[in-house]
């Protein structure tokens, strides 16, 4: 088992794969004028593989495969096939937006993945599309109904933004009522790659737990399972749940067990460091495993004890040019 500084176990490791996206989420990236890692930034499927190897050597027996949108970088499936062989590692949950993942369902059921956390803002596919920019919301539907044919655990998250998905509240929580699936909704962070409409957070966890508790009466609050980021409710009578994840707040770093990976290869002991170091290019000079191993310990002996020391300890402080498809999401 692996510990941090604050005696916080810590087994589960968040991997974004790529920071490239088929969509444009207002909340993530602007619309255009990205400028995408150079390919030899990112790490290669080799480089992943050795690392996560390494790191469930150390004690992580959790990964989600994050990004940006980790099903169109090539050979992604490849890849999936690789970490559900590595010995040690007890469940990989995915990350996706759903734009191309339906076709790949059967074979994620296959291949043994834990669940699948579909990003979904709104059931109304105009605003879909204002959202993301790009018209595919049919295309996510389709991969909500083939995770739930093929039962694999699935779950919604849904950025709740002002002026924008806030009569999809219910209608997202409805989506509880005969399915099995849980929706999320999380505050929006200002991480979206530069632009400036965020002035403060609107959606607090508080405010959408007072429109949830004002809709659906009775409204049961759940036991939450041990580092969960969510406060889990159920309508009585749903077979989903509904949860509220307060990204923002930062209510839930004393029980965080996660570490992130970004595309470029930087350790990030919290989502809002800076990234501590970079792994990719310590083994680029050629450092062993064994040398990987200690600069992992020591940045978790150096570990921030909630997300706002973590945002105190930043050089620049929040930066909205950073966005979640460069942090992981
Ligand atoms: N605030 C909150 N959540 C965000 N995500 C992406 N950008 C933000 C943001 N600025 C979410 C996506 C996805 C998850 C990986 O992160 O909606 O579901
Ligand atoms: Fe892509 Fe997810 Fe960012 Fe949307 S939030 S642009 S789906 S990475």
């Amino acid at each position: 088992m692996l510990y941090d500084n604050h005696n916080r176990p810590v087994n589960y490791l968040r991997l974004a794969v790529t920071d490239r996206c088929n969509l444009r989420c207002f909340y993530c990236m602007p619309e255009e004028g990205i400028q995408y890692l150079p390919k030899q930034e990112l790490m290669s499927y080799e480089e992943m593989l050795r690392i996560v190897r390494m790191m469930v050597g150390l004690g992580i027996d959790k990964l989600r495969i994050t990004g940006g949108e980790p099903f169109i970088r090539r050979d992604m499936m490849d890849f999936l096939g690789e970490m559900s062989r590595l010995e040690g590692l007890q469940q990989i949950h995915i990350t996706t937006n759903g734009v191309v993942t339906a076709p790949l369902v059967p074979e994620l059921k296959r291949l043994g993945i834990r669940s699948v956390n579909l990003s979904l803002d709104t059931l109304d596919r105009r605003l879909f599309h204002e959202i993301t920019r790009r018209d595919d919301f049919d295309k996510v539907i389709q991969t909500f109904e083939a995770l739930l044919t093929h039962g694999i655990t699935t779950k919604i998250n849904a950025v709740m933004m002002e002026g924008k998905n806030d009569n999809d509240l219910v209608p997202l929580a409805m989506l509880t009522k005969d399915h099995p699936v849980g929706v999320r909704f999380i505050e929006e962070m200002p991480f979206n790659g530069g632009e400036a409409h965020y002035d403060q957070l609107w959606w607090s966890h508080r405010r959408i737990l007072e429109v949830l508790q004002d809709q659906f009466p009775g409204l049961e609050k759940l036991p939450d399972p041990p580092s969960s980021t969510s406060y889990n409710y159920q309508i009585p009578g749903h077979r989903g749940t509904v949860g509220i994840i307060a990204a923002y707040s930062r209510t839930f770093c004393g029980t965080c067990n996660r570490i992130r990976l970004t595309p470029q290869g930087m350790l990030k002991t919290c989502l809002y460091d800076d990234g501590v170091f970079n792994i990719k290019n310590l083994l680029r000079a050629g450092a062993s495993d064994d040398q990987l191993g200690a600069a992992v310990l020591e940045a978790l002996g150096n570990r921030a004890k909630d997300g706002f020391e973590a945002e105190g300890r930043r050089l620049f402080g929040l930066r909205v040019s950073e966005s979640m498809a460069t942090i992981g999401g």
